[in-house]
């Protein structure tokens, strides 16, 4: 079998910086130290050597208000590898009624143009004595996360007898529950008011889930897994509300884990107030972007370990498909992408201004979902007998992402790339 060998680069792991060559044989890392030979050399001189990052939140060519979202496994794995992500974890979500392995089915043949390494979580989107026992078939497979949406009410929401159900059988089975964590009902009541006063536009759909309304939905979900004796997983927690509330989780014991997305840490509440239509709704996601207050909270969140995770819930719509929503921000698909530019990003905002040290950098980005999802340490890791799924990011070169000219406020934001 060839070898390749990764050489004068410094490697850096969630814990771990140092010099050192890295031998790559049949897709594993086989040896690490000075000096090594291969039959290919790779020149990292300057450069830093790093696990693959893992998102684990995408939705790729997922049914979903309506439509499909845009990038499919083909275009979605191709994004990723190119900025630095060499795992995807996507959403199985199955029809009301339809059995869990027929949804798995159908996730299944999605794939086949994949590029990068995935795999799924299970979405519970309604309940019933073929899911309970559809979760072990799940388990069997070795998808061991469950997802629960406690919004979208009418659509994919659960109530709270069966988010218990679903938590207690999670624990059962030794399987992670994962939260979206809004509260489903005052979203579609104040949804009716927004628009029964005449705010219909992608504005609205901000105001309609206001920071409290993750943060109440949050503490149930905690209270909930509390009660089933299970850990828990917060999905894109945006709001200060929700930090607190997984952050006194965990200062009680409890294994709660909090994901903020690329975007939440980035972009805030201003992206609605532009008066281009499409571009405010092409920033239409749930949550929505927050203000400055809870940027902070989640970057303190980030450094001090009290949120471990940063995705992207990659869930890409077209101008066209958010135009559905014209006249009635309601039906304008939630959703935004990220799947590219989640590693430069955050090395750009986080890394390179001191928010987060390159270790903690490698931590959030791959190697502590690596740990929470037991893929750790074939993946999340530069270990001998771990996968060689590395990015090598050269912090001298660059990337450079624009605003479009009708948001250009400040200057250009420049990004150094991951390739
Ligand atoms: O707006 C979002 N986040 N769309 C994707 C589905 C979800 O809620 O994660
Ligand atoms: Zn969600
Ligand atoms: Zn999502
Ligand atoms: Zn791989």
């Amino acid at each position: 079998m060839t070898t390749t060998v990764i050489k004068g680069g410094t490697v850096v792991t969630a814990d771990l910086t140092y010099k050192a060559d890295v031998k790559i044989e049949g897709g594993r890392i086989t040896e690490i130290g000075p000096d090594l030979a291969g039959d290919t050399v790779l020149d990292a001189a300057g450069c830093y050597v790093m696990p693959g990052g893992i998102d684990p939140h995408v939705h790729l060519e997922m049914p979903f208000m309506g439509t499909y979202s845009a990038d499919n496994f083909e275009s979605g794995t191709r994004a990723a590898l190119s900025g630095g992500t060499t795992t995807v974890v996507d959403f199985c979500l199955p029809e009301p009624g339809q059995s869990l392995m027929d949804a798995l089915k159908r996730w299944d043949n999605k794939t086949a143009q994949a590029s990068c390494d995935y795999s799924f979580h299970m979405a519970v989107t309604w309940w019933g004595e073929q899911v309970f026992d559809d979760m072990a078939a799940v388990v069997g497979r070795g998808i061991n996360s469950f997802k629960h949406f406690m919004a979208y009410k009418g659509a994919l929401m659960v109530n709270d007898d069966e988010l218990f159900a679903s938590f207690t059988r999670c624990a059962a089975l030794g399987a992670l529950p994962l939260v979206h964590a809004e509260n489903g009902d005052v979203v579609a009541a104040l949804q009716e008011k927004l628009m029964a006063e005449g705010n219909t536009g992608p504005e609205a759909h901000a105001y309609s889930r206001p920071p409290e309304v993750e943060g109440e939905a949050t503490n149930r979900a905690i209270m909930i897994a509390d009660m089933a004796g299970v850990p828990l997983y917060v999905v894109h927690a945006s709001s200060e509300e929700a930090h607190e509330a997984i952050r006194r989780a965990r200062q009680k014991g409890m294994r709660v884990y909090g994901e903020p997305l690329i975007q939440h840490l980035t972009l805030d509440e201003g992206e609605y107030a532009n008066p281009d239509w499409d571009h405010a709704a092409r920033r239409v996601m749930s949550p929505p972007f927050r203000d400055r207050k809870h940027q902070d909270s989640l970057w303190a969140g980030l450094a001090s370990g009290s949120l471990q995770v940063v995705a992207t819930d990659h869930c890409a719509f077209t101008t066209a498909q958010k135009r559905f929503g014209v006249g009635d921000f309601r039906k304008i698909p939630n959703g935004t992408g990220g799947l590219e530019d989640r590693l430069s990003m955050l090395w750009t905002y986080g890394v390179a201004t001191g928010r987060l040290t390159m270790n903690e950098f490698v931590a959030v980005t791959s190697t502590n979902i690596a740990k929470i999802l037991n893929m750790y340490p074939k993946k999340g890791a530069i270990l001998v007998g771990s996968d060689a799924d590395i990015v090598v990011l050269d912090p001298k070169r660059g990337k450079t992402i624009t605003r479009p000219p009708s948001s250009r406020r400040s200057t250009t934001t420049s990004s150094r790339a991951s390739r």
